[in-house]
């Protein structure tokens, strides 16, 4: 049992039922609060505010904790594959072979994308941000699938599931084919989904592409463990448009859009573009510095997390498979990777970042690898995109049959000016005052 929680006011007092969590915080219910006493509760970054109930994703950011459904995020990257991982989270519990089978088929049956998108695509300016162009892609299929706007029928919500998760690489690869001028590949049957998602971005009409297993791997491992983060910005921007009954390909679009900022999965592109600025080990110590200098809006990139106040559990498994990618491709001396350690070394040992403790998160090194693996920097979010999409739309699903779900409506603390009255053109002060 807990102890009572009320807040007490020259209003009275109001009790504050408490909602308990099955692992980690519980919550002060505090709905009635405004209705009781009149006022709001401020927390602009949300850092302690539960929007919602969810058994989807469980963090413990002192203990660098991070499991879905359940299972620990390490044993899932080791053990599982992407497309189970993303079955577990839309469902819940692991599939049956039967179950796999199933799901594997439908999405790699549903990964072409209608024939207008290529048109779409070729809309766009030779050098637009491949961000730009997934963004766009996923909204306008909101266009071609009017009738996924039936968002309670759960037949209808699977179907949505399967479509979005199967065509995004698709429409990914479009996005990747038409930023470096080349020809769009049609997905193939034959091949598992980071596989052919592989295939789509870098096969080319003039010769055969083999897909390298090695490579396949990592993206897939990267791709669990990128798959589902709980209420972070992007998935709080799908519960928050989805929660308007809007398309669900609108709200998936949101989410992509929220997740391109670099204080979010727009990070791992700028930790290899800070890597690279960095240059050599010389130059380290200038970036700490900068990093902790509260006049310069620099900031280390790849390193900070709002929950986690210990190592990125996820970061730990990329830094292993770093060393792994490397040595297989031959680029185990990869001078940004080698600079990386080094930064990371000197950052951990650094009383700024102990105090503040800044580990570094799941951006840090999965740039590297993706960088490894014949990615351009403009692509690694898109890649991030792809995997979080199955946790987005396990979000959304949770969230239309959530039976206490309302529109979200945040209020505000105003601070502008009070009431005035309106004064003529000609009875204004010439001087006006400055913005
Ligand atoms: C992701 O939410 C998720 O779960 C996200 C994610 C997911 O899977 O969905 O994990 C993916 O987005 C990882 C984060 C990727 N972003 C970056 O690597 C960008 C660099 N990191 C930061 O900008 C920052 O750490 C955030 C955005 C990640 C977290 O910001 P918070 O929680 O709002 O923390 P803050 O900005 O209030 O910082 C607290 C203090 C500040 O100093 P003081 O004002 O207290 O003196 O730490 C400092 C900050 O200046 N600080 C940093 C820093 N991060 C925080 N100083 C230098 N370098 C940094 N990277």
């Amino acid at each position: 049992m807990t102890d009572q929680y009320s807040l007490k006011s020259p209003r009275g007092e109001t009790v504050l039922p408490w909602i308990q969590a099955s692992e980690g915080p519980g919550a002060l219910d505090i709905r009635k609060i405004y209705e009781k006493q009149g006022v709001f509760t401020y927390d602009p970054g949300f850092a302690s505010t539960s929007s919602c109930k969810s058994a989807i994703t469980f963090i413990d950011g002192e203990h660098g904790i991070l499991r879905y459904r359940g299972y620990p995020i390490d044993e899932l990257a080791e053990k599982s594959t992407f497309l189970e991982v993303a079955y577990l989270l839309l469902h819940g519990e692991l599939p049956t072979k039967e179950q796999l089978e199933g799901f594997v088929h439908s999405i790699t049956y549903h990964s072409m994308v209608h024939e207008s998108l290529k048109t779409f695509f070729q809309g766009f300016h030779y050098d637009a941000h491949p961000m730009a162009m997934l963004t766009a892609g996923v909204g306008s299929l909101s266009a071609f699938y009017p009738r996924s706007i039936n968002i309670y029928d759960r037949q209808e919500q699977q179907v949505f599931a399967q479509r979005i998760i199967a065509k995004l690489p698709t429409i990914a690869a479009c996005a990747y084919k038409h930023s470096v001028g080349q020809p769009f590949v049609y997905p193939r049957n034959d091949l598992d989904y980071c596989s052919n998602l592989l295939y789509m971005m870098f096969a080319v009409p003039c010769e055969n592409y083999e897909v390298d297993e090695v490579t396949a791997r990592a993206l897939d491992m990267l791709f669990i463990l990128h798959a589902d983060h709980e209420q972070n910005a992007s998935t709080s921007t799908v519960r928050l448009a989805g929660s308007s009954g809007t398309n669900p390909y609108a709200a998936i679009a949101a989410g992509i859009a929220c997740l391109w900022g670099p204080s979010h999965g727009g990070a791992n592109e700028a930790v290899i573009h800070m890597l690279e600025e960095i240059g050599d080990r010389s130059q380290i110590k200038k970036y700490i510095d900068k990093a902790k200098d509260k006049s310069d809006n620099f900031r280390l990139m790849g390193f900070g997390h709002r929950v986690y106040k210990n190592y990125d559990p996820r970061a730990t498994v990329i830094r292993k498979m770093c060393h792994k990618v490397l040595q297989r491709l031959g680029k185990e001396n990869d001078p940004l990777f080698e600079l990386a350690i080094e930064l990371e070394q000197i950052a951990l040992n650094d009383p700024y970042f102990q105090e503040k403790k800044l580990y570094p998160n799941v951006d840090f090194y999965s740039g590297i690898i993706y960088q490894a693996l014949g990615l351009r920097p403009s692509i690694f979010t898109v890649m991030f995109a792809i995997a979080r999409c199955v946790g987005w739309v396990a979000h959304w699903q949770e969230m239309v049959n959530d039976p206490d779900h309302r529109i979200g409506r945040p209020r505000q603390i105003y601070t502008g000016a009070q009431q005035r009255q309106y004064v003529p053109l000609e009875q204004r002060d010439t001087k006006a005052s400055p913005d």
